[in-house]
């Protein structure tokens, strides 16, 4: 079985909890796309675990964690994050985590040049400067530097030569000092000496998984509306991000997949730049954001909070193909007397249920619901308050797509499954 967990808002809805949740059951867990832009909170067992490239389920000492061909990896931070798991107890060998050959690495120049393009952006993304578009970008250019240079260092330096000459030329001409190509060979060859034993073909591992027919968790980063494709261009992540892009980015065809699970937020947030629909820039945000502690696991940053936007999660439910969904911070909206859900938009003059591609020019057309009280007694679906189950049925007549999931606490126990 293998089931692919994508955000369907603009990340940060508890993807993390989500796999970590569904890698119990599981053999292997994939981390498929993204950098360590990403940022997961998972707290199990009363313990909190912050990870940004490793897959949230390197906890469980019985699940093989592997990072795809999709992902792009700032070694120094993998090493970095490995060596913190290891301090909290958690061993990790080359038997339970694996790197693929062929994803990408980040090198300085590619967090250099993420600083130079924001600072000459007239209308800036507000990336998190992890070097994430550069990399990618030098991906798409055929020039990056793969894991599998890090195994083959007798030609890396001149890769990594070659690899700079665009950057350092830009670099020149904007007045910022070069970068050292031996800095760079110097840096791979420190790195490679931790991570060498964990790097090989991870694909015929996700193979000779599927054929015992064993369970695979392939646990999705960032979310639809920060995809490339789909997503609010410019002002998104250099991947592609959806169901598909994250089965392609971990080595999964479509037909291969069983279950897509969406995760959303019982309202939105977003991080960085770009238009937000149902933003609440007044005291209902600054509650929801205190209420949820909305502030980035990546880079500390509070985030943007406002509704509900079940137009996005219906247009998600078919660009993702989801078969079910996960709806987190149901104990945090509720908090609220009256919550509103966004169930269209005014749109140059006309009413419309999809999202243009200019949706800045959007007025969001509110339902409004009544608040609730959730506790820790509340472990099963027929045990919520009837407004949190009016709210989450409103959110299944909307989208056609059933709610399997519920949050209801920052622990993974505080997880309904219907
Ligand atoms: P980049 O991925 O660092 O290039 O940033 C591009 C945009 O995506 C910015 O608005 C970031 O804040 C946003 N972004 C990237 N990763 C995440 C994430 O994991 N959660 C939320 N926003 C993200």
């Amino acid at each position: 079985m293998i089931k692919l967990i994508v955000g369907i808002q603009w990340g940060d809805e508890g993807k993390g909890r989500a796999s970590h949740f569904e890698s119990k059951n599981a053999k292997i867990v994939v981390r498929a796309t993204g950098g360590n832009n990403a940022g997961h909170t998972v707290v199990a067992n009363g313990k909190k675990y912050k990870m940004h490239l490793l897959p949230s389920s390197i906890i469980r000492k019985n699940v093989n964690c592997i990072i795809a061909p999709g992902v792009v990896i700032d070694p120094e931070v993998l090493i970095s994050e490995i060596e913190e798991m290891e301090k909290a107890g958690i061993t990790i060998t080359k038997d339970r985590f694996h790197i693929s050959e062929r994803a990408h690495v980040i090198l300085p120049h590619h967090k250099k040049l993420d600083g130079l393009y924001e600072k000459l952006k007239a209308k800036k993304i507000g990336t998190t400067k992890r070097g994430i578009g550069p990399c990618y970008a030098e991906k798409c250019n055929r020039t990056g530097i793969r894991m599998f240079d890090l195994c083959n260092t007798s030609t890396l330096k001149k890769k990594i030569e070659e690899d700079l000459l665009l950057a350092n030329t830009m670099f020149k001409q904007y007045g910022e000092e070069l970068v050292n190509p031996e800095e760079e060979y110097e840096l791979c060859i420190k790195c490679a000496e931790k991570l060498v034993p964990y790097i090989c073909d991870t694909g015929s591992i996700l193979i000779q998984a599927d054929e015992k027919n064993e369970n695979i968790v392939v646990e999705g980063a960032q979310a639809l509306y920060l995809d490339l494709d789909h997503g609010d261009y410019p002002y998104v992540t250099s991947s592609n991000c959806n169901a598909s892009g994250t089965a392609s980015g971990a080595g999964i065809g479509p037909t291969k997949v069983d279950e897509v699970i969406g995760v959303m937020k019982a309202y939105c947030s977003r991080v960085g730049e770009g238009p937000f629909t149902t933003e609440q820039d007044n005291e209902i945000g600054d509650k929801i954001r205190e209420l949820g502690y909305e502030y980035g696991t990546t880079t500390g940053r509070p985030r943007r909070c406002g509704w509900l936007d079940l137009v996005m999660v219906k247009n998600a439910c078919f660009v993702c193909g989801l078969t079910s969904l996960c709806v987190n911070h149901i104990d945090t909206i509720g908090k609220l007397e009256k919550i509103k859900v966004c169930i269209g938009y005014e749109y140059k003059g006309n009413n419309i249920e999809y999202v243009p591609i200019d949706r800045e020019y959007c007025k969001p057309i509110y339902k409004e619901f009544e608040g609730w009280e959730t506790n820790e007694t509340m472990t099963e679906y027929e045990k919520l308050p009837e407004n949190a189950k009016k709210y989450i049925k409103f959110i299944e007549e909307y989208t056609k797509v059933k709610v399997q999931y519920i949050g209801i606490g920052a622990d993974e126990k505080q997880t309904i499954v219907r």
